[in-house]
């Protein structure tokens, strides 16, 4: 992106027009790089870090952010009884029509990624192009070899067959274990039907990463950040990757 006056950058990357960006910009609600700017004309680009009221600011069509969706909150349009991931979306990005790509349960935690480039979505989600994705989970019962063994054969469900998956066994004990489980599908209550068929209930589920996505250990629960260039590239790299092995 070349310079561009500040009234007009915030007029593309936001549903405002140019008059009210200039008018934000007057009155010190703009911030470029951390300092407030009060003249529209100044110039913007590449790099710059803007802020609009404390929200940030981005001019590109596309944009990718990763949240990390607490416990108690639906991956859904608003609710108006439960909160929803889109309560921990800014107000700008919803604009922008930033979505949720898939679902993670009510009570899963970790990390959800979000954005408004339908075609990579779309890609993320089609049948069969799955990225892989790792979980923790905490279970009822104690896990062992033959858990491991039907994940990887393909847990058999009431209405399908799931693709082979990784379990690893982090603890096991009479009452509870812990495992991290690697799937590349995406079906309702996947994961829980999957140790429900082995006789283990759930307890937690956490997801870790997505595809080359990881949660990063600084993300607090509702924290949401935007995804940098190079993870941007390696998830596009990861779907042309899935396609290559699908057919
Ligand atoms: N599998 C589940 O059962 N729940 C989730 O939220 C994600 C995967």
């Amino acid at each position: 992106m070349s310079a561009v006056r500040l009234d007009k950058y915030l007029a593309q990357s936001g549903e405002r027009t140019r008059s009210q960006a200039a008018r934000a910009v007057r009155d010190g609600l703009v911030q470029v790089n951390g300092a407030t700017v009060r003249d529209p004309a100044v110039k913007v680009g590449e790099g710059d870090e803007v802020t609009l009221a404390g929200e940030p600011v981005h001019d590109e069509a596309v944009q990718y952010y990763m949240l990390h969706k607490p416990a108690g909150v639906l991956t859904a349009a608003r609710d108006g009884r439960a909160p929803t991931v889109m309560d921990l979306v800014p107000p700008a990005l919803l604009r922008r029509h930033v979505l949720p790509v898939g679902r993670l349960d009510k009570d899963t935690t970790g990390l959800l990624l979000l954005t408004n480039d339908g075609a990579l979505a779309h890609a993320l989600l089609a049948p069969g192009r799955h990225v892989w994705k790792r979980y923790v989970a905490r279970v009822t019962g104690r896990l062992d070899g033959e858990d491991v063994a039907a994940f990887a054969a393909g847990v058999s469900l009431s209405d399908f067959t799931a693709l082979p998956a990784g379990l690893t066994v982090l603890s096991a004990d009479e009452e509870e274990s812990r495992a991290a489980v690697e799937v590349r599908e995406g079906k309702y209550h996947q994961i829980k039907r999957m140790f429900s068929a082995r006789g283990h209930e759930v307890v937690a589920l956490h997801r870790a990463s997505f595809g080359p996505l990881r949660l990063p250990d600084d993300l607090p629960p509702g924290g949401l950040r935007r995804l940098a260039p190079g993870e941007v590239a390696a998830l596009r790299a990861a779907v042309l990757k899935s396609s290559d092995k699908e057919g």
